[in-house]
């Protein structure tokens, strides 16, 4: 089956049981607890958690991933990968175990055709209920399995969700290792698919891997996990994931550049399969946004290319490796991931530079390793000095993995304790004083001082103009000028004249090209003001030499831009309505404008009615369409406050300032990029209102496309719940009203007719009842009762046996879980019996334990097959008990 064929099936399958089909979120996550996606849950954590109530309570995703634990498990294994697209559905608050494993199950066997005995279970060390539902679906208790925390346990940041979870695992036969199962770690148990059964909110670990759980999830629920790579891998008949159709043609670019074919074994099949894993991960990497950097995740995309680029070295591939690679990648999945098409000249760019920079520096620290690999060996010692190490990192940007690698190759160690000492000695001496980042953060202000004072001011042009001839004339790098930079360099520009609108009054800064005669080209990734007044352009050589005094093309990002003049603009006239609408003290406390987004803070009091929402909504589209005109114009400040501008309260304005008036409703100081005509923000719409503090609110609003694809989710979430109720969406809210009222009068019904035959039941119980000594005892396992239930059932039984001494005790399963409840006539209680001391030993024995005082007592235990035992332990002490009496 084609990979294609595989995403499609999963997404069919779900969809067409409930659940939402929702794009992969990128690589850069929406959370700051993480660096990199990792898994399809991580877009979904604020719906665990409650914080944002999930507008679909099942849903389905291939999810990019990006994972680094196991790298160097890559090319050496035939499952591990850094990036890997995974394929999830997920519940909140929804259905739980029972369907996430019916689900897998059926997909797997009937879906994708896998054979049901090379199919194995793992499941949490203590999670009889999930081994109970596994083996009523068929599989048997030796293909069952229990691990740990480790293997079988899923949390995903602090505080955030986590619970048990259950693998499946497919077994790929003899040829691949030897029998046992999936608790022996190995190739031939291969670990396909996780289901976690999110169930807890955890909190701040200790290094262990030991957590607290801080309390239940809002909205207990299931985050599923099926890895495509290594499913193409079983239904392809391919042996390693590098061979699947996901990466063969990568694979088979790698042995072209290398001239011959990858062999069976050995380090260079290693190699051969690093570089091509290595290769898609870098593609999809650059093409969501991440350039190679000192730290983060941009850390993580230069490690990746220095080992792919290093790799292939080993394999005697000479010249450029990313750049032919990663093309077969694009080549091969863009089709499914078109991002990587609309980022292919990005990404050519990137990896050549990048590939360029370190090739020189692997050429000194290669000669550095050589040497002291050959110097270790005379010396006769196994370990490459951590101090060789050390210098490697540091100098020469070697990763330690790096090293280590060659050094294993070569059959040495590394004194990784030494290593650890010398960077954590680097850490230490970095800290002290709080140095460091303060040196380097000081160090960057006295050079954006020592420019500012030397340049002239950079002229603005880019209230008019989005490109613009301009010249270098500053440069640095790290903190300090610098005459030129290579490709792969980070730097701060300053230059002449520039379109780039530098981050102020809530208005992020500009991104876009700078492009010299000279054939430079370097991607402008921020703009920002160093000082006030001072322009820096944050900048990554793509390619070429970058010098001072350099001239050239600057050109904004036009279309992200538009979107940010779109949700500026509606951020004024919001602010205009907000005050009509709730009185002049509503002013605006801050605000956060992005392309096509927009949060805006306010003073008021309460939190705003619907109605006021929708008020705001309508009034601020109405004002669009009346298509005002936007103007700006200067003034001195006194003369822009006579005219009824509005100041905002912290932001420093010269003495000369500029307004802008959109149409007559509008003006506000601000220095920010609007539209010409109102109309031009297209359409608004208000996504939240919520309290930041003490009489201070926020809304979010989208504004131009974001609005629309919005609008656009809605309308199709409403016509799915029309054609669910079988009508018009126009009549979706009646007819679920009608629903949901009959759905009550039938549960009232239900409850009633279950009431009546609950009676009944206890009525035919007491006429079972035994004598005992001067009372009576009844002692039975009941059938389909819940817990609440069962302890009405008891209560009722007993309040028909009459005065005399009774006792009744009832067991029942539950899903999976043993119940008991026990009652005693007011005699025996008053006599200074507890209902509990019936049923201590009782619930002891089906794995529980029983507790309270008073005349009713229940207990609950894992193991329902001990029920009858546990019965007859109750009737004993019920025995004694009565006899004594
Ligand atoms: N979050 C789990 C995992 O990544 C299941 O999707 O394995």
């Amino acid at each position: 089956m084609r990979s294609t064929q595989i995403r499609t099936t999963f997404t069919d399958f779900f969809t067409s049981r409930g659940h939402q089909q929702v794009p992969s979120s990128p690589l850069i996550p929406d959370d700051p607890t993480l660096l990199l996606a990792n898994a399809g849950m991580n877009q979904f954590k604020p719906y665990f958690l409650g914080e944002t109530t999930p507008p679909f309570p099942r849903a389905t995703s291939i999810q990019k991933c990006a994972r680094t634990s196991d790298i160097d498990n890559v090319g050496r294994t035939n499952r591990h990968a850094t990036f890997f697209e995974m394929m999830g559905n997920f519940s909140f608050g929804d259905y739980f175990k029972e369907d996430a494993i019916a689900f897998a199950w059926e997909l797997l066997t009937k879906g994708y055709g896998l054979e049901k005995d090379k199919l194995w279970i793992t499941v949490f060390e203590d999670d009889d209920e999930s081994e109970h539902l596994w083996r009523r679906i068929g599989v048997p208790a030796s293909r069952i399995q229990r691990l740990g925390m480790e293997d079988n346990y899923w949390s995903m940041g602090v505080p955030g969700p986590c619970g048990p979870c259950s693998e499946v695992n497919y077994d790929r036969g003899p040829a691949f290792g030897k029998e046992g199962g999936p608790a022996i770690d190995g190739e031939r148990y291969v670990e396909i698919w996780n289901l976690v059964f999110m169930q807890f909110q955890r909190g701040e670990g200790d290094k262990k891997g030991n957590f607290p759980i801080l309390g239940e999830l809002a909205r207990k629920g299931v985050d599923t996990g099926l890895g495509l790579d290594r499913l193409a891998a079983i239904l392809q008949d391919a042996q390693n994931v590098c061979t699947t159709d996901l990466l063969l043609p990568t694979f088979d670019s790698v042995q072209d550049l290398a001239g011959r074919a990858c062999p069976a074994e050995g380090e260079e099949k290693v190699s051969f399969q690093v570089v091509t894993e290595h290769a898609r991960s870098i593609a999809f990497l650059i093409a969501d946004g991440v350039l190679p950097a000192k730290d983060g995740r941009g850390y993580i995309l230069r490690r990746l290319m220095r080992r792919a680029i290093r790799h292939a070295r080993c394999l005697g591939i000479d010249g450029p490796v990313l750049p032919a690679t990663t093309a077969s990648v694009i080549g091969n999945l863009s089709d499914v991931w078109p991002e990587l098409t609309g980022q292919a000249a990005l990404i050519e760019q990137v990896v050549t530079a990048e590939e360029e920079s370190f090739t020189r520096t692997l050429a000194q620290g290669t000669r550095l390793l050589d040497a002291a690999i050959t110097h270790t060996r005379e010396k006769r010692s196994a370990a490459l000095p951590g101090e060789t190490a050390f210098e490697l990192a540091d100098t020469y940007g070697f990763p330690l993995e790096l090293t280590v690698e060659a050094a294993r190759e070569a059959g040495l160690t590394v004194d990784e304790e030494r290593f650890a000492a010398l960077l954590d000695g680097q850490k230490k001496r970095a800290k002290a004083g709080g140095k460091a980042k303060t040196a380097e953060a000081l160090r960057k202000m006295d050079t954006y001082r020592e420019l500012a004072a030397r340049l002239p001011r950079t002229e603005f042009l880019g209230y008019e103009h989005l490109s613009a001839e301009a010249t270098v004339t500053g440069l640095m790098s790290g903190g300090t000028v610098v005459p030129s930079a290579g490709a792969g360099a980070e730097v701060e520009l300053v230059l002449d004249r520039s379109p780039f609108y530098a981050e102020a009054g809530g208005q992020i800064g500009d991104t876009g090209t700078l492009t010299t005669t000279d054939g430079t080209v370097l991607r402008i990734t921020d703009t920002r003001y160093g000082l006030e007044g001072f322009r820096v352009h944050f900048a990554f050589v793509l390619e070429g030499e970058l010098t001072t005094g350099a001239t050239g093309e600057a050109q904004v990002d036009a279309e992200r831009r538009a979107g940010l003049v779109r949700s500026h603009s509606a951020t004024h006239i919001l602010h205009a309505v907000v005050m009509a609408t709730l009185g002049d003290h509503a002013r605006q406390q801050g605000s956060l404008v992005e392309p096509d987004r927009l949060r805006f803070d306010f003073a008021h009091f309460t939190a705003l009615t619907p109605d006021q929402l929708h008020h705001i909504e309508q009034a601020v589209n109405g004002h669009v369409l009346d298509d005002p005109k936007v103007t700006a114009w200067h003034a001195d400040r006194a003369e822009a406050e006579a005219a009824g501008a509005i100041a905002l309260f912290g932001e420093k304005y010269g003495e000369r300032v500029r307004i802008v008036d959109i149409g007559d409703f509008s003006r506000e100081l601000c220095g920010g990029t609007h539209v010409a005509h109102g109309s031009q923000v297209g359409t608004f719409s208000l996504l939240s209102e919520s309290s930041i503090g003490s009489n201070l609110r926020r809304v979010e609003a989208l504004t131009g496309h974001s609005a629309l694809r919005h609008l656009d989710t809605e309308r199709r979430l409403l016509g799915e719940l029309a054609s669910l109720l079988g009508t018009r969406p126009t009549e979706a809210p009646g007819a679920l009203r009608k629903r949901l009222e009959a759905l009550a009068a039938a549960q009232e019904t239900l409850s009633r007719l279950r009431a009546e035959e609950l009676r009944h039941q206890a009525g035919q119980l007491a006429t079972q009842a035994q004598p005992v000594g001067q009372g009576q005892l009844v002692v039975r396992l009941v059938t389909g009762i819940a817990p609440d239930e069962l302890r009405g059932l008891v209560a009722d039984t007993l309040a028909r046996l009459g005065r005399g001494p009774v006792v009744v005790v009832l067991g029942a399963e539950h899903k999976g879980k043993a119940l008991l409840a026990s009652a005693i006539s007011s005699g025996l209680h008053q006599a200074g019996t507890q209902a509990s001391r019936i049923l201590a030993e009782a619930a002891r024995t089906v794995g529980g334990g029983s507790g309270g005082r008073g005349p009713l007592a229940s207990a609950g235990g894992r193991h329902p097959e001990a029920l009858n035992q546990a019965l007859e332990i109750a009737a004993y002490e019920a025995t004694r008990l009565l006899s004594n009496g």
